[in-house]
């Protein structure tokens, strides 16, 4: 085989090498025989974790993103690190370190991915079980590994760890999945302020607004929230920024500061409508929102907020 037909053949094979990752995780996302475990899971968890501020602070709202994928980092740099040092000769307690302060940052890890994975569509949701599960076999087996290593077994709590490395690895691999491809955790209303030129734009009449209640308008082919109480309009991208559920459609009540917001109709995260600020997730990012005035003629105009 000369070299050029050999780097084909190499293309080939990887192209499908990854035709057969992405087949594995398109399968799972229509793993229909996932929805009863993941109904009965999601159901028990929001029994559990009630809307306020803890679950707010589990979601990441006053971070502004959400707290699991950093949180991810502890357990895996921490057993990662383990795996490398037990390769070199001389670094049993470090090891031994490493494996415990993992085991330890997996305890919030886990819940803000619970409490995350809680309010996801359903696709996404499979995905998100099926890498609790590897999550959950790496957990169990860096628990085993510690506990060899504790009671001087190295050799067994080495084995142990390499077998954690792998499942904490298939496991990353579907939080990516999960996170990038799937967009759980992104924020789906950031790119609205983006593609709305500079400058005023008309958007409706003001007088065709009814009074307290939340109406769709297009900007282009943008959808905007928008509120009219009494001579405030307030407008905001329609898209809920955590998973584009549509904002008009949600209920208006007030905060504890009688502030107007929005409640988004899918999962419940409630934006102030006068700036698009967060009160409560699911959503962590900030609804983007629009300067209005009304002109003479009586049209309103919005801009986007800097
Ligand atoms: S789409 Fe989930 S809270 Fe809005």
């Amino acid at each position: 085989m000369n070299r050029r037909a050999g780097n084909i053949f190499r293309r080939a094979s990887r192209q499908r090498a990854a035709g057969r990752l992405t087949d594995v995780t398109d399968g799972i996302e229509h793993a229909h025989a996932l929805d009863r475990t993941i109904r009965v899971l999601s159901t028990g968890v929001k029994r559990v974790l009630r809307p306020g501020p803890v679950k707010d602070a589990l979601h990441g709202v006053p971070l502004g993103h959400p707290a699991h994928p950093p949180l991810t980092d502890v357990p895996m740099g921490c057993w990662m690190s383990a795996a490398v040092l037990d390769l070199l000769p001389g670094t049993r307690r470090a090891s031994e370190a490493l494996v415990a302060a993992g085991l330890a940052g997996a305890v919030p890890t886990v819940l803000t991915g619970v409490a995350d994975w809680s309010a996801l569509h359903r696709g996404q949701q499979r995905v998100g079980l099926v890498h609790a599960g590897g999550m959950a076999v790496a957990t169990v087996l860096y628990s085993a590994s510690y506990a060899a290593r504790y009671r001087g077994r190295d050799d067994a709590g080495r084995a142990l760890g390499f077998a954690g490395l792998g499942a904490l690895l298939a496991g990353s691999y579907l939080g990516g999945h999960l996170a990038f491809r799937q967009a759980a955790g992104a924020s789906h209303a950031d790119q609205v302020a983006h593609l709305v030129t500079l400058g005023w734009h008309d958007l409706c009449k003001a007088d065709e607004l009814p009074d307290g209640w939340p109406v769709h308008r297009s900007l282009g082919y943008i959808s905007l929230f928008v509120l009219r109480t009494g001579d405030e309009v307030h407008v905001l991208a329609d898209r809920c920024s955590h998973l584009a559920g549509p904002l008009h459609q949600g209920r208006i009540v007030s905060d504890d500061n009688a502030d107007l917001c929005v409640v988004c109709p899918w999962h419940g995260s409630t934006f102030r409508v006068r700036d698009g600020s967060v009160v409560h997730g699911p959503a962590t990012g900030r609804q983007p929102s629009f300067e209005s005035r009304v002109t003479e003629n009586g049209t309103l105009q919005v801009r986007p907020l800097g």
